[in-house]
């Protein structure tokens, strides 16, 4: 990548003179707020709306959203795209090289704060590294990625963790039929048990005002602003107290136990923790679905998991998989701090850039079989560097969770898979055709059998 004082461009050999941007006309700037931008608001941007989700998979919103972006790809030749958003215009990239350009260049190009994000979750994690600018947001994500072990496959509390999930995942072998709301009850224990410690593990009082913040953060910060600061007050108290005396492994402790750059709370981030680790229930979910349909599969991960293979690498594949086709963050945003130039066109510091990752990761004109469920992808080498299929970002902005919340949804799975075999499943999918752009996690409903 070559740097120039003034802008910046890919390797790519580039036309000299500059050109005016490619811009969404009118009705193309309407139909992209009507079918990408407005549902993903409508949804939920912090937590999602079970109700609006149901709705979209009866109604199947992602295919408008597909059919947008490929016709805006097509119309403009694969040239970024300037779109006017709710909050001001924004660069759509389409080209995969673009794509790889957005991962690869580092945060004082590309910075990761937008002001969107800001707003939104700055009700629930106001000291958390995403909230936060410049040299404060450098110091606390390294904060944040030394307690996550972040880029390590092995995280070293993780016998403690594996410990954890055994334990919370009883009740769900001992029914019959798996489904959202027991999932969520074990994630939610898990999540305190990890980030927190024991003592926080029945602590449902401090996860229903989290819960309510987050719900709020929907709102972009305008809901009860005065209520959410006493809440979020309340309980960053209670998250104190429990972390001053949580045990070693947690993450919590971790945070504590290094040196802290002044301005940095180590505990900024647990809110953040709390969430994330929770959300790795819909991701299980979904997952065995998928397992459910295609029991091939299923018999392979279930031989992997009875002859205890350390890391459980086909089942991560298959996790992986699962949130490459169910993304839980299905639009990337970064800001640029410099003046840019994408194909021959220059842009000022300022312009937001938008890669709308859930689009390209199931596009079947790049990703062979993008519609279907392939683990074995996953299994290629390089395949995590590859910027067609990004569920956890890559480059610097990379999640420095993802390989705790894939630790932790495959130990779930694993723990339901032991023993059991997935027999039926609610809805049905048609493994035959392309795999419906959203499912209703809510109504998933999995029957478990003795194999
Ligand atoms: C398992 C499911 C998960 C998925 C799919 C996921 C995905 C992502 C994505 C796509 C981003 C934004 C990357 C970008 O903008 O380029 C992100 C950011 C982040 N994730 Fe995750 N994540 C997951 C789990 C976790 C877990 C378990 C944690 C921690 C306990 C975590 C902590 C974070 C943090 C702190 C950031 C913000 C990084 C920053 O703004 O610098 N994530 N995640």
């Amino acid at each position: 990548m070559t740097h120039s004082t003034e802008t910046r461009e890919a390797a790519r050999p580039r036309p000299p003179r500059r050109r005016p941007p490619a811009r969404a006309g009118l009705a193309e700037t309407v139909r992209f707020m009507a079918t990408h931008t407005l549902p993903v608001f409508v949804r939920g941007v912090a937590s999602p709306r079970f109700g609006v989700v149901a709705l979209y998979s009866r109604l199947n919103q992602p295919a408008w959203s597909d059919a947008t972006l490929r016709s805006m790809r097509a119309r403009h030749g694969g040239a970024p795209v300037l779109v006017r958003g709710l909050s001001g215009e924004m660069l759509v990239l389409f080209d995969e090289e673009d794509v790889a350009r957005f991962f690869a260049e580092p945060m004082d190009v590309l910075a990761m704060d937008a002001r969107d994000r800001l707003d939104s979750l700055s009700v629930f994690e106001p000291t958390g590294v995403i909230c936060s600018h410049g040299r404060l947001r450098e110091d606390r994500r390294e904060v944040n990625d030394r307690a996550l072990a972040a880029g390590q496959d092995v995280h070293p509390s993780c016998a403690e963790y594996q410990r954890i999930v055994t334990q919370e995942c009883r009740p769900l072998t001992a029914t019959t039929v798996l489904g959202l709301p027991g999932l969520r009850t074990a994630l939610a224990r898990i999540s305190r048990r990890t980030v927190l410690g024991d003592r926080a593990a029945d602590d449902t009082e401090l996860a229903g005002w989290l819960t309510t913040l987050r719900d709020r953060a929907n709102w972009m910060g305008r809901s009860r602003p005065e209520a959410s600061r006493a809440l979020y007050a309340r309980a960053e108290e209670r998250i104190a107290r429990y972390a001053a005396d949580a045990p070693e492994h947690t993450l919590a402790a971790r945070a504590l136990a290094a040196p802290c750059p002044e301005g940095t709370d180590p505990l900024g981030q647990t809110h953040h923790w709390l969430l994330a680790v929770e959300v790795c229930a819909p991701v299980v979910l979904r997952t065995l679905l998928l397992l459910a349909a295609h029991p091939a599969e299923q018999d392979e991960v279930r031989a992997e998991i009875a002859a205890d293979t350390p890391g459980l690498p086909r089942l991560r594949a298959c996790v992986r998989e699962s949130l490459r086709l169910y993304p839980i963050v299905p639009d990337l945003v970064r800001v640029t701090r410099a003046a840019t130039q994408w194909r021959g066109v220059r842009h000022p510091a300022g312009t937001t850039v938008h890669v709308p990752i859930g689009f390209h990761q199931r596009d079947p004109e790049r990703v062979p079989g993008g519609h279907l469920f392939a683990p074995g992808r996953w299994l290629v080498p390089g395949a995590d560097l590859d910027p067609r299929t990004a569920p956890f970002g890559q480059g610097p902005g990379r999640c420095p969770g993802d390989r705790l919340g894939l630790l932790l949804s495959s130990l779930v799975c694993a723990e339901v898979l032991r023993g059991n075999r997935l027999t039926g499943a609610r809805p049905v999918l048609d493994t035959g055709r392309p795999l419906p752009g959203i499912l209703d996690t809510a109504g998933i409903r999995l029957r478990l059998g003795r194999p």
